[in-house]
């Protein structure tokens, strides 16, 4: 049974990726806070940012895995937040924290136990870190943003360089997905020009009909993945890939 964990799956790209797995016959658990009724695929009730809660729950879903016969196993760490998207000096720090635990430290939590439960079997296992292009280009107001971007291609380079040296290693990959038609868009465009001076752009784009569809970003990231093309450690870019 090939098994694929995926945070954020209720919406946006998250979702999409849990109806293609879903779709080619993976064992699919989604982890969110919100969830629609559906039957083909098993929801996880979790805040990630509270991060002793996320711990527990996902130790559920690991104990779970136990039961299955399994042949390969893939995370997909998703989840992510833009938060408030204003220059630092007014940003609120409960805001700050929240776009790290769930941008940054629920991906090392998630990493960690995966790798660790993963030591037991020997079949083919993968981590894949869903990056922005924010990672590598400066937006004033989406400083925390850009930042945890940017540490979790970190996270992606130095996992690959750690698993390099065991036997039985997982294989990890970052994905820049683009832009893409998704809750995280419309929040960017209902920002104004004064705390994000890049606003117009994004606008634009929406206009001319520019933004990837998550059905399509969704389809190319499992052929990506399944294809065996990515390189344990880098993070590509969808439009480039
Ligand atoms: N859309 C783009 O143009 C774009 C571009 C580059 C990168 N990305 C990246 O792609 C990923 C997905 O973004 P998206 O555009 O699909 O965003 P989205 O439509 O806003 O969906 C975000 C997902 O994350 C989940 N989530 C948010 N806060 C959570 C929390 N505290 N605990 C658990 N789950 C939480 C949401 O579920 P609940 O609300 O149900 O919890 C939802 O399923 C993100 O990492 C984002 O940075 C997006």
């Amino acid at each position: 049974m090939d098994i694929v964990i995926i945070t954020g799956g209720s919406k946006g790209i998250g979702r999409a990726l849990v109806e293609h797995y879903a779709a080619e016959n993976y064992k699919v658990f989604a982890l969110s806070r919100s969830h629609e009724a559906f039957d083909n695929f098993t929801q996880v009730s979790v805040d990630l940012t509270d991060i002793s809660a996320a711990e527990h729950i996902f130790e559920g879903v690991l104990e779970q895995l136990k039961t299955c016969d399994i042949s390969s196993l893939t995370l997909i760490n998703n989840a992510g937040r833009l938060g408030d998207i204003k220059h630092l000096e007014d940003l609120k720090s409960d805001d700050v924290s929240k776009s790290i635990q769930l941008n940054i430290t629920a991906a090392f939590l998630l990493s960690s136990m995966f790798i660790d439960f993963g030591k037991a079997y020997a079949c083919p296992k993968h981590i894949l870190n869903i990056s922005s292009g924010a990672a590598s280009s400066a937006y004033a107001g989406w400083s925390v943003y850009c930042a945890t971007k940017s540490a979790i291609d970190m996270l992606t380079a130095t996992i690959a360089v750690e698993q390099g040296e065991k036997e039985n290693p997982v294989s990890c990959y970052g994905i820049r997905p683009g832009v893409v038609d998704t809750e995280m868009q419309t929040q960017i465009r209902s920002s104004n020009a004064e705390d994000f001076e890049n606003v117009q752009k994004f606008k634009d784009l929406k206009e001319s009909d520019q933004l990837y569809k998550p059905k399509f970003v969704a389809k190319r990231i499992f052929k990506l993945l399944t294809s065996q093309k990515l390189t344990s450690g880098q993070t590509v870019d969808l439009r480039e890939a």
